[in-house]
């Protein structure tokens, strides 16, 4: 297993490039599964959780293959036997959504459960319901969703109980092939969402008010090919811009959609950050000590949840108390024990508040990153801690910081991967 190692307290300085979002490639490429036509995909981030997607669609019969360093094209001309077993399943929450597409093509499927990071329960009940309202019968055996809609998929309207991102995006690509109207309400109004509507029309879709809570969707009978690029990854900018700001350094993110950030600017603004807007780039910079702020997440365009734990890193330096509130997930507090191991002081409250006391200096420690964004906070204390850190488990950043080991190096870090010593 991969390890990370860090000699911290220098400022990070430069401009990094953002790669594509992974959270919209991972919908996107499940989406492929609707169309008979080539697609090809540009802007794809070369992540473990990008290749695990590609692997399930590959066993589902879909050619997948990378033409350049961010390219992949794709047909899913000839289907396989449309099931999805647990072995590709389980790591990758994002695997689960090719059951919508699968029913859509082929009439029936049967879909593993859904795995991912361990952050809450997570449960797929939005997207069960949603389906069933399109016409679809299923039921759960031996960990497997068994779903066929014999009379294909019909148009209908939907209210889905939790703003869910996976679920919105879910039912989108179902109801995109369904006969008839659909509409869904208490949509997700998350970018990614956005992203995924946005290919969907770009294939003959007929889909409106996506970025908003009420969707509607005119089902068409099939849909052609085409060539999209994954819009910007909103997280990773939003991560390298806290290191930056950590580490009372200067960075800028090359190629973002600025506004896909307000939350998380307004903040860093809050926090003594000088911020700079340009077109396509964002710098942060910040001298002293940031100041405490304190967040709470929630659904776009509120504050991300996937950035709660890098902020939090930030906090842990400021000038005094902030209070974290966690609205989405139910446990996504596993960096605070790994924080603390920097010298960090912060307290739980319940399983959703904590309240960070900043100190004036972290000092290096060795940490295991826990899940994936939590991970990029480790980095984060690292990088802005006195002395030599080693994060451990790296795999959980493979999922989704493309290249990073160079991105940070590019901003002046000293950072270098290596393989854990055995035992
Ligand atoms: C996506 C993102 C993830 C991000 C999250 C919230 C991808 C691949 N992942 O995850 O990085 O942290 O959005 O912004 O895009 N829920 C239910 N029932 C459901 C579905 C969800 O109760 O059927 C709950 C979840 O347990 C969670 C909340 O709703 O508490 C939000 O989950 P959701 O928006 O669905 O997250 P994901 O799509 O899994």
């Amino acid at each position: 297993m991969d390890q990370l190692v860090l000699e911290g307290g220098r400022p990070l300085t430069g401009v990094v490039p953002v790669s594509g979002a992974k959270n919209a490639a991972l919908p996107v490429l499940a989406a492929c599964l609707l169309t008979e036509a080539p697609v090809v995909l540009e802007r794809v981030p070369a992540l473990q959780d990008v290749h695990t997607q590609l692997s399930l669609l590959r066993h589902l019969g879909v050619g997948a293959s990378w033409q350049d360093d961010e390219v992949v094209a794709l047909s899913a001309a000839a289907l396989a036997e449309p099931v999805a077993p647990y072995e590709l399943v389980r790591t990758m929450r994002a695997s689960f959504l090719v059951l919508g597409p699968l029913l859509a093509r082929c009439g029936h499927a049967e879909v593993s459960l859904p795995g991912g990071c361990a952050i809450g329960a997570r449960p797929v009940d939005q997207h069960l319901v949603g389906l069933q309202r399109l016409g679809v019968a299923l039921e759960v055996v031996g960990g497997y969703v068994r779903a066929r809609a014999p009379r294909g998929l019909r148009g209908a309207r939907i209210v889905m109980n939790q703003v869910t991102v996976g679920g919105t995006e879910h039912l989108l690509m179902a109801a995109a092939c369904a006969r008839g109207h659909t509409v869904l309400e208490n949509a997700a109004e998350e970018p990614e969402v956005v992203d995924l509507a946005r290919f969907l029309r770009r294939l003959g879709a007929r889909i409106e008010g996506e970025g908003t809570a009420r969707i509607e969707i005119e089902g068409v009978e099939h849909l052609e090919g085409g060539r999209f690029a994954i819009l910007p990854d909103r997280i990773e900018a939003a991560s390298y811009l806290l290191a930056g700001a950590a580490t009372r350094g200067r960075v800028t993110v090359q190629g973002v959609v600025p506004a896909h950030l307000g939350a998380v600017l307004d903040k860093l603004e809050e926090a003594g950050a000088r911020v700079d807007v340009e077109a396509e780039a964002v710098t942060v910079a910040l001298e002293d000590r940031p100041r405490p702020v304190s967040l709470r997440t929630a659904p776009y365009p509120g504050f991300p949840t996937d950035v709660q734990a890098q902020f939090m890193a930030l906090a842990c330096l400021a000038t005094g108390v902030s209070r974290v509130r966690e609205t989405v997930f139910e446990n996504r507090f596993m960096h605070v024990p790994e924080l603390a191991r920097f010298g960090a002081q912060i307290s739980l409250e319940d399983a959703r508040s904590a309240v960070v006391t900043g100190v004036p200096k972290l000092v290096g420690a060795p940490v295991m990153a826990t899940d994936l964004r939590a991970s990029f906070s480790l980095v984060i204390a690292a990088l802005a801690a006195e002395g030599e850190s080693i994060i451990d488990r790296l795999y959980h950043m493979d999922r989704g910081y493309a290249a990073m080991t160079e991105k940070l190096r590019g901003l002046g870090a000293q950072v270098a991967r290596r393989k854990a010593p055995p035992g």
